[in-house]
């Protein structure tokens, strides 16, 4: 069997880890096309080198762009790829330009595709990931759903018929770097400087545009930042450091940390040394989660509704108009005690993932 993978943004290039990870050792032949649409070194190549992906076998180099014509540029970059190859399976990944990109050339020229992360669902049209997946699982041959929620809402769309859970395949992933940082096999995180590891500190990220791209929405979150009681290491997306200068926003101000986005073995062990996360990342929300820190989640909704239902995640969508004191106290609050459930399954997600491609194959 041939599975051709399309990755392009950071988060992908976890995924891939973990289905890489597993094709490794079977007869199977595996393509990597990586779109380029994550180019700086800290958000594509030390995923591949800090997590043992093999190299890509393609790179499309097509990098940023409007919505339009970045999902255009991918789009026609991978046809004649696709076609040249012939995989059995094209796979595609969550829910970025490239993952719509792909099931679209792959769709056209009758190749099968699979989506891995299928179902999710945050109900909010306004996100550019939302038209991404409800537009990929339903042009998808198949649908490879990571929770009984995903599954529910592919079923609820008429996808019952195409839909394997398999579990989520960044469990796999965190759980394996998690035990080498636990047993110090990982050098210590390059935190941002003023962070210290001995002290307790919160990790934050921030890159969406609904909260970057308004000056005063990303104003709010700065200053709400800022404000709290413990330092906070802010892992700063290159769409928050081009806002902010833009606009003005000072990103080195009160308790806020600027640093570089974080490898990923860097970024587990962040959060482990961590008291908490802030985050309005949909795959940092389940790191915690799966690492046994606290979230908060600086948006409206979430997809990993499994998170929140369970204690360990809290949205505040606007905390600068929030209490203060409130808002200090659920930013910094302790762990709960309760046993975590595991409804994003034990770490057999990749090794899943394959049978499901074996299973219907030809
Ligand atoms: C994309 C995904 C999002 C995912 C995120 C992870 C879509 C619609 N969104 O958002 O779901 O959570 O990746 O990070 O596909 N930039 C650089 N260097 C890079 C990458 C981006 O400078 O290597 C800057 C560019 O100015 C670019 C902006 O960041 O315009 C946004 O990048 P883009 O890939 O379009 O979207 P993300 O916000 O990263």
């Amino acid at each position: 069997m041939k599975v051709l993978s399309v990755v392009g943004a950071r988060p992908q290039l976890v995924k891939l880890a973990a289905v890489a990870a597993a094709v490794d050792g079977t007869a199977h032949e595996h393509v990597i096309v990586h779109t380029g649409q994550h180019y700086d070194l800290r958000m594509s190549d030390v995923f591949f080198t800090g997590l043992g992906i093999p190299d890509p076998d393609v790179h499309l180099g097509v990098g940023s762009g409007n919505h339009g014509a970045q999902t255009g540029a991918i789009l026609a970059g991978i046809e004649p790829v696709i076609e040249e190859q012939r995989p059995d399976w094209v796979l595609v990944y969550g829910d970025t330009n490239s993952t719509l990109a792909g099931t679209l050339a792959a769709v056209k020229l009758h190749v099968p595709v699979a989506h891995l992360e299928a179902g999710l669902r945050s109900f909010n049209r306004r996100m550019p990931e939302e038209h991404n997946r409800v537009l990929t699982d339903h042009a998808a041959d198949m649908l490879l759903a990571p929770t009984e929620t995903a599954a529910a809402h592919l079923a609820r769309e008429g996808l019952a018929e195409r839909t394997v859970v398999v579990g989520d395949v960044m469990v796999d992933v965190c759980h394996r770097v998690r035990d080498a940082v636990l047993a110090g096999d990982h050098p210590a995180p390059e935190l941002p400087a003023g962070i210290d590891p001995a002290s307790p500190y919160l990790v934050a990220t921030l890159h969406r545009p609904d909260n970057t791209d308004d000056p005063e929405v990303l104003r709010g979150l700065v200053d709400a930042l800022a404000a709290l009681p413990v330092p906070v290491a802010l892992l700063a997306h290159p769409r928050l450091r081009a806002r902010a200068e833009q606009h003005g926003i000072d990103l080195r101000a009160g308790a806020l940390h600027p640093g570089e986005p974080l490898p990923y073995g860097d970024l587990v062990a962040a959060v482990l040394g961590s008291r908490g996360v802030v985050t309005d990342s949909g795959g940092l929300q389940k790191e915690a989660f799966l690492l046994g820190r606290p979230c908060t989640t600086l948006r409206t909704e979430t997809e990993w509704v499994e998170t929140v239902e369970a204690g360990w995640n809290v949205l505040v969508a606007r905390p600068d108009r929030e209490d203060p004191t409130w808002w200090a106290q659920t930013a910094t609050r302790e762990a709960p005690t309760d046993p975590r459930p595991t409804p994003y399954g034990t770490g057999d997600a990749g090794a899943r993932t394959i049978a499901a491609l074996e299973a219907h194959h030809g």
